[in-house]
């Protein structure tokens, strides 16, 4: 039989122009089931193509076709290579003259036209196995490299370091004891001290515990919201009593953030959309601070449009820097991550993984249908085994926090590209100049027209009427 089937195409878009770059993703997780598969499929695979000058691309199969697109690839001596596979599809990478005999030993095999998705790069692919999800997005087309580039060297691993010292020489953050509420008191201070600026509040949110959660907003020119957060609590075997240092889990998260903050508040930018860093209480206990977080924002019609969860990020478990959790998170947003870390992070390598459950704060915003992610320290088979325990120390991460650092620079891209953090607006007789708010006019440019019109008429009445006015009969 001829195969009649086209090559499906994924949407290259702006990796595209990135064609060629491997970019990381998961690596290889071949099975039982597929070898088996794989003897059956050699016998099956009609086309034999001759070697020629080629080049690698990436395709995405259904997992049980798998073996399918081996034997395809085996017959001129060059295995394809598996680099991921989902419970529904899998990634290969596979020579582009063998795309024509892997379309026909589709069709042969499965009765599929076509049967695969054809990819510009890993990237791609790797985007195309996450999951979906529902939530509308927002357009996460970067813009602000520059400003992304002036506050990146001014991110210090030694004060994130610092703060997760003084959160985990506290005996507990347990969200019921004493310790737990006074460290909602001593971050709360610890965030006042970077800025006199009476437009950004501090609130101890309220929800019944000793311990708050502490919500800091920097506002913005429009009602969206942008939300970077953590868990400020820690657990032990103990509860109130137990010592838990939770110096990963989660004075790393909180400490990131924490200079995160720092440096906006340090710099004279302004954002866009408002900006809020939220140290979450009582997670530990079932996500209570973000649940009520959530439903207190969901009744009040808050607008947030992005969530980032900042929790574990100082324990260098794994080969790859940053492991972006796939599950209960937005797969649009992760995309628009992977982009901030391949742009402005070159250095650093990314992954994706999953948790598996409702694992940390961003599932409660995930769960309200608001786009939430959460960059991970370690792939979870590597994860620090001493959370939630009194060896959870700043020892097991080195005595430094070098790898927080990666997500606290991240993070900060993050604020700048969503939040859209800029330049002050100019100040013009004592009022604020509007600024550009990403919308179709650029209202910036009229209201400098409008100003210099206004300039120009007072010009014209001070020199030409103001003399004849005041003259002399
Ligand atoms: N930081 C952990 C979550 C975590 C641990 C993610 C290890 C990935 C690897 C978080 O503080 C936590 O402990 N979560 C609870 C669940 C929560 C709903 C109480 C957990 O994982 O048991
Ligand atoms: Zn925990």
């Amino acid at each position: 039989m001829t195969a009649i089937c086209q090559l499906f195409e994924s949407q290259a878009g702006e990796s595209a122009a990135r064609s060629g770059q491997s970019g990381q993703g998961f690596t290889a997780r071949y099975d039982r089931s597929m070898r088996s598969g794989l003897v059956i499929a050699i016998a099956l695979a009609a086309c034999s193509s001759t070697p020629q000058t080629s080049h690698t691309r990436f395709v995405t199969v259904g997992s049980d076709a798998v073996a399918t697109a081996l034997a395809v690839s085996a017959q001129d001596g060059q295995l394809a290579q598996v680099f991921a596979t989902t419970d529904d599809a899998a990634i290969l990478a596979i020579e582009e003259h063998e795309l024509e005999a892997l379309s026909h030993a589709m069709h042969e095999a499965h009765g599929r036209c076509g049967g695969f998705m054809l990819h510009e790069t890993r990237i791609d692919a790797e985007l195309a196995l996450l999951p979906p999800d529902a939530q509308a997005t927002p357009d996460y087309t970067l813009r602000r490299p520059a400003i992304v580039g002036a506050l990146l060297p001014q991110i210090e691993a030694t004060r994130i370091q610092g703060t997760i010292a003084e959160l985990s020489a506290m005996k507990n953050r347990y969200y019921r004891s004493e310790s737990g509420a006074a460290a909602s008191a001593w971050l709360a201070k610890k965030w006042a001290s970077f800025t006199d600026r009476s437009d950004v509040t501090i609130e101890l949110f309220d929800q019944g515990y000793p311990q708050k959660s502490v919500i800091m907003t920097i506002p913005g020119l429009t009602d969206e919201v942008v939300v970077i957060g953590g868990h400020l609590d820690s657990i032990a075997l103990g509860g109130m009593s137990s010592n838990a240092p939770g110096a990963d889990d989660d004075a790393s998260g909180i400490a990131t953030l924490t200079e995160v903050a720092r440096v906006v508040l340090a710099s004279e930018l302004r954002p866009v959309r408002t900006l809020k860093f939220i140290a979450y209480a009582a997670e530990e206990i079932g996500l209570r601070g973000s649940l009520a977080i959530v439903k207190e924002f969901k009744k009040r019609r808050v607008n947030v449009v992005g969530v980032l969860q900042l929790d574990m990020t100082n324990f260098q478990g794994s080969d790859r820097d940053i492991w972006i959790i796939d599950d209960h998170t937005s797969r649009a947003q992760n995309a628009f991550l992977v982009k901030l870390i391949e742009t402005y992070l070159p250095d650093t390598t990314w992954g994706s993984d999953r948790c598996g459950y409702a694992c940390s704060d961003h599932a409660a915003w995930h769960a309200a249908g608001i786009p939430a992610s959460m960059p991970f320290e370690a792939r979870s088979r590597d994860m620090n085994r001493h959370i939630h325990s009194a060896k959870d120390t700043l020892e097991q991460s080195g005595h430094n926090a070098q790898h927080a650092a990666k997500f606290a620079r991240l993070a900060t891209a993050y604020a700048v590209e969503l939040a859209q953090l800029d330049v002050a607006p100019p100040l013009v007789c004592g009022y604020a100049l509007p600024r550009d708010t990403g919308r179709d006019v650029d209202t910036s440019i009229l209201s400098i027209l409008g100003l210099l019109g206004l300039v120009g008429i007072g010009w014209v009445l001070t020199s030409r009427l103001a003399p004849a006015l005041t003259r002399q009969p």
